[in-house]
């Protein structure tokens, strides 16, 4: 039986309950069935990253940790996958920075996990490798394990074609990403970019059913959008934990409607846009003082880059901007809570919330979106106010789609949203919830895998001179 090999930049965390119900728990099923191993970084620096990955068992499948030293960490990791692929494919033409020396230690790492997968594998093996982190591997693995079957899954979004082309050597990474059989993307759009991409600048081909050819190579490319397990994700929101902390924040909330917003620090997620949609709303409608409240959890992330510690002052002062105009004795506009919650905490906040105020400027699905319409009470849900950047708005379209960059439009959806009328609550919540159990995190997994499968006996069988 092949066996599955994931290849991550990070590791799953080891403790179980950190990824209940999450994309970490989907893979390590499918690495259970098949007495797989998960290759990956463990997010820290070795002083002996020339030595081979350590392999541990896990419970029914292996982990393979792959050592890096603090100069492969900055070029790779926080140089050129955080500050030139994060912000180039997330619209940030204003904050990407490209240097040929993090980009030779980029290749060199992905190299160095292609090595350590290439020992570890058979060519019967199926290799699914994750996200921008990752993009080169396929080409490496390829020359080792030319039969291997190889898949790729872009979490991210994969920009409009002319901003991927501001990229200095886009189009060696974009040739790399044919090394692998399917390319997997969150939604239609990014596919279309690809195509776009590859036909534009590579003088590609786009054929039926996302066979795309280009630098000598072919592979299949599709949408597969990412879900959460939402039954797991709505037990742990009931959970008796997760009704201790919905206890504290009724009593921090002062009876007031509570709005939830839950991300990491990231400049992607227009966390200061959706403070000023809040402020707009009490500056406009002096009645919603005292009655309604922002829960902001921002967990610190990449705070090596520069960008992530600028956008943090900058999120710390507007709360404090916004907390001093409007608040008094008894009422605190923005409860901001910088530090990482528990993910119960976190069920219970959304819980808690009449509405999940999600609203990134770009974001390849945010899965927070799909976890607030899963946490709620289905005889009285909360509502969605999803931005509709967001991967995840193109399949929850009864949550209220907004445009972030429009303080008073987002203001107005919150109104909308605090003053809707409960069926209407329900009927918007079972819609969506709808979407989410139609296609959840174990479906997810099963179709890229079975996809990856189909991918490889159509490409091994009409190779391109054949086609
Ligand atoms: C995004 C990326 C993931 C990454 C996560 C956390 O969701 O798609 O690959 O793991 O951010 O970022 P970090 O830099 O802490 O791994």
């Amino acid at each position: 039986m092949s066996r599955l090999i994931v290849v991550s930049n990070r590791l799953p965390s080891l403790e179980a309950q950190a990824s209940a119900g999450g994309l970490a728990i989907a893979l390590k099923q499918a690495l259970r069935e098949t007495g797989g191993i998960w290759v990956g970084w463990r997010g820290d620096l070795s002083e002996d990253a020339e030595t081979p990955p350590e392999t541990i068992a896990r419970e029914g499948y292996d982990v393979a940790s792959v050592k890096l030293s603090e100069a492969e960490v900055a070029g790779y990791y926080l140089e050129f996958a955080n500050r030139c692929l994060w912000p180039i494919q997330h619209l940030r033409l204003d904050l990407f920075r490209f240097d040929d020396a993090a980009y030779e230690i980029y290749r060199r790492v992905n190299e160095k996990f292609a090595d350590a997968v290439a020992e570890l594998a058979t060519d019967e093996d199926r290799i699914w490798v994750h996200d921008y982190h990752l993009i080169s591997v396929g080409r490496f693995l390829r020359r080792k394990r030319p039969a291997s079957q190889l898949g790729y899954f872009v979490h991210i979004p994969f920009p409009p074609a002319e901003v991927f082309s501001a990229l200095p050597r886009a189009e060696e990474l974009a040739c790399d990403l044919l090394s692998y059989d399917l390319i997997g993307f969150q939604t239609q759009n990014c596919v279309d970019n690809f195509h776009a991409y590859l036909t534009h600048y590579l003088g590609g081909t786009v054929g039926p059913d996302g066979r795309i050819a280009a630098c000598g190579r072919e592979a299949i490319s599709g949408v597969f959008p990412i879900g959460i397990d939402p039954m797991a994700f709505a037990e742990i929101a009931a959970s008796s934990v997760a009704t201790d902390a919905l206890r504290q924040i009724e009593l921090g909330a002062h009876r007031t409607a509570v709005i939830a917003g839950v991300e990491r620090m990231d400049y992607t997620k227009g966390i200061p846009e959706r403070f000023r949609a809040f402020q707009h709303l009490l500056q406009h409608n002096p009645s919603y003082r005292g009655e309604v409240s922002l829960f902001q959890v921002a967990a610190p992330s990449r705070m090596d880059i520069p960008e992530y510690q600028a956008l943090s002052e900058e999120v710390d002062e507007l709360a404090g901007h916004i907390n001093g105009r409007f608040g008094t004795f008894d009422w605190t506009p923005i409860h901001f809570i910088n530090r990482p919650m528990s993910q119960q905490a976190v069920a219970a906040l959304y819980r808690a919330s009449k509405i999940g105020l999600i609203t990134p400027l770009s974001d390849g699905m945010n899965l927070v979106a799909k976890e607030y319409v899963a946490a709620q009470d289905p005889e009285d849900p909360g509502v969605l106010v999803l931005s509709r950047f967001a991967g995840a708005a193109a399949e929850l379209t009864d949550a209220l789609l907004v445009n972030p960059h429009d303080t008073a439009a987002t203001a107005d959806a919150l109104k909308t949203a605090i003053d809707m009328p409960k069926e209407t609550r329900i009927e918007r919540w079972r819609q969506l919830m709808d979407v989410l159990q139609g296609n959840d995190i174990h479906n997810w997994q099963q179709k890229f895998l079975s996809a990856l499968d189909a991918a490889c006996q159509d490409l091994r069988q009409t190779p391109m001179d054949a086609a």
